[in-house]
């Protein structure tokens, strides 16, 4: 592996969800993997999860972690092809990429869209710049349309809690939110769910929420969430805004907000969560407060996912 943008860049899901098993039951087996080896990691926007589990795997490897949070501490980018710059950015890619090259030996890098426009968004025109002018491996620790990061934990998680021999049911609802967020998780699961094959895979939303069909092409899709929740096995709660009309919250339809009572239908689902949520909004605080929430779990798992994929790049270099 060169680099982790999506899990096209994954060559084998089930040995990679095992080699992620494998540094939870061992986390330093490997501890001199990246000796005198250093990751950059960019939060051109905010992050909990991320950030600490990328330093602990990188840690753990004997790597270095640098945290460098662009977005409020450094120099405004400018990522246009031809910009002129006199307006607020006031240093471009291809100067800033190429240096982080030369500090580091892996770059990580969190990029938001902007959803103001999609056709900029669904071209990752940021991280792709990165890839193009950085001249080392780049991870994506979020981009505007993926989160490999977060799916890949996702599927460890799945793997790790389902011990039935038949495939899991695995439903990705839309949930009510009160502010426009990215599709990046909800496209990024429903990529891993499908690359992957394990889960009869069903993606439910109201019309209008529809993703991008290249993620979810696959999957079953329903606007009843009652009959997509039947007989689940696990539920995998996240808001987007709208893929059609970019950007845009088309409903808050709170009927859409999984509670204990819905989950009376699921044969007794363990429910997901990439984190943060908000709490009896998105999700209800009774579910987040049972035993068939996993989301600490599923985060818990952030820092094998990110130690499986270093451990990859680190060994190809
Ligand atoms: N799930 C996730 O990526 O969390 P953070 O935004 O806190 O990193």
């Amino acid at each position: 592996m060169n680099q982790f943008i999506s899990v096209k860049d994954v060559s084998n899901i089930d040995s990679l969800v095992q080699k992620a098993l494998d540094y939870k039951a061992n986390p330093f087996k490997d501890k001199t993997l990246g000796t005198n080896k250093r990751i950059g990691c960019l939060f051109l926007n905010p992050s909990m999860r991320t950030r600490l589990s990328t330093q602990i795997a990188a840690q753990n490897l004997g790597m270095e972690a640098i945290v460098f949070n662009v977005g409020q501490e450094g120099w405004a980018l400018e990522f246009g092809e031809d910009a002129i710059m006199n307006g607020n950015t006031v240093e471009h890619v291809k100067e800033a990429a190429p240096i982080m090259g030369k500090y580091f030996d892996i770059l990580a890098i969190r990029t938001f869209p902007s959803l103001k426009s999609r056709e900029e968004d669904y071209s990752e025109l940021y991280i792709n710049q990165f890839i193009k002018y950085a001249g080392i491996p780049v991870v994506s620790m979020e981009s505007a349309t993926l989160h490999p990061l977060q799916s890949f934990a996702d599927l460890i998680t799945i793997k790790e809690v389902f011990k039935e021999a038949r495939k899991p049911k695995v439903v990705l609802t839309w949930a009510p939110h009160v502010k426009p967020l990215p599709q990046c998780v909800a496209n990024s699961f429903a990529q891993w769910m499908n690359a992957w094959g394990g889960a009869d895979f069903v993606v439910t939303h109201p019309e209008g929420y529809e993703l991008d069909g290249q993620f979810t092409k696959g999957a079953t899709i329903t606007h009843n969430q009652d009959e997509a929740l039947k007989d689940a096995d696990f539920i995998y709660v996240k808001n987007w805004s709208s893929y059609q009309d970019y950007g845009k919250i088309l409903s808050n339809d709170q009927s859409w907000m999984l509670t204990n009572e819905k989950l009376k239908q699921t044969n007794n689902a363990k429910v997901m969560h990439c984190l943060p949520v908000r709490r009896n909004l998105e999700l209800g605080g009774d579910v987040l407060d049972s035993a068939n929430s996993i989301v600490t779990h599923e985060a818990g798992n952030r820092v094998w996912a990110a130690q499986a994929v270093l451990s990859e790049i680190l060994s190809k270099m």
